[in-house]
């Protein structure tokens, strides 16, 4: 299906089982504006429905992944209008940043091309996994032009980064690069940006080859881990294996079993069974 022209913000094209949702507002280094914010809810949720789309990556059009909320149209203007309007633009940034791309019913990469800033922390600890060129760089840059940190962003830090480092970027605003990002663990890793799509090409093709069903459950499972007891994660994580035995339609507990216990074909400690 072809996406052209659909949304104004956003740019989507599905190639090959991979969704490329492209931040687009490059002139405004792609600054996340209420309208971005509404397009992605519209984006996500129709992506989730197109089955060519099997992995989704999120990256940015031009020099910016994303400069963060935008200053002017998130702040300045909804500065002056009701309260119930700027509970309203939080509520759609939330929805897409949060509520659905955390726990995205399919794979997610970001894929960090260039400025990523303050707000744009929430989209990129929200995909699931995320490859940043050398040559990006990162900011909590909200200390420097006066607020704490907004949305999820300080809550995306401490799942990800250590408290030290965490404070040391909430609290200066310094910047750092995308090798930084990768030693500190808020990405995976860091390529030279001519690199950067073929790295990211070569992740979801893992991906792909994977049973979706299984990678689903795998992926919910750990992300809300993190928030439960011991006990609840017992329950929780065996209702998640018991969800993706349940509802796996092609039968990927028993092909993998059968390859490596009966064939012999497989090793699954090197590969993934024969789909
Ligand atoms: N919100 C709104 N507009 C933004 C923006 C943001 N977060 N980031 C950039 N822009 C706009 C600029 O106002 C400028 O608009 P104009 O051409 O109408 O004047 C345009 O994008 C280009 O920005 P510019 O600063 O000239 O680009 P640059 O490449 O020299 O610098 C940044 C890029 C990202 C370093 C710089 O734009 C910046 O510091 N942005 C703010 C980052 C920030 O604090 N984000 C946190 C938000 S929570």
């Amino acid at each position: 299906m072809s996406y052209e022209g659909r949304w104004k913000t956003v740019k989507v094209a599905v190639e090959g089982g991979i969704a490329w949702v492209t931040f687009n507002r490059p002139e405004k280094r792609n600054a996340m504006s209420p309208t971005l914010n509404k397009e992605m809810i519209d984006v996500l949720e129709t992506l989730e429905l197109d089955a060519e789309a099997q992995v989704l990556v999120l990256t940015g059009e031009g020099s910016a992944w994303t400069a963060g909320m935008d200053l002017k149209e998130y702040f300045r203007e909804v500065d002056a209008g009701p309260d119930v309007l700027q509970e309203r633009i939080r509520r759609d940034a939330s929805r897409w940043q949060w509520q659905l791309l955390r726990m995205y019913s399919k794979p997610t990469i970001a894929m960090v091309n260039g400025w990523c800033f303050g707000g744009g922390f929430s989209p990129l600890v929200a995909c699931d996994l995320a490859i940043a060129a050398d040559e990006a760089v990162f900011g909590l840059s909200e200390i420097n032009w006066g607020i704490p940190p907004g949305n999820l962003v300080s809550k995306a830090m401490a799942d990800t980064v250590g408290h030290r480092e965490a404070l040391y970027y909430i609290m200066t605003g310094d910047t750092f690069t995308g090798p930084q990002a990768a030693k500190m663990g808020l990405v995976n890793k860091s390529v030279p940006l001519a690199q950067l799509r073929d790295e990211t090409i070569a992740l979801a093709a893992k991906l792909l080859n994977k049973n979706p069903v299984v990678l689903r459950n795998a992926k919910h499972g750990f992300k809300r881990s993190r928030e439960l007891t011991w006990e609840q994660n017992e329950d929780y994580l065996y209702a998640k294996l018991d969800q993706a035995n349940h509802r796996d339609p092609e039968g990927g507990r028993e092909q993998g079993l059968k390859q490596f216990l009966d064939d012999k074909s497989i090793k699954p400690g090197l590969q993934t069974y024969k789909r």
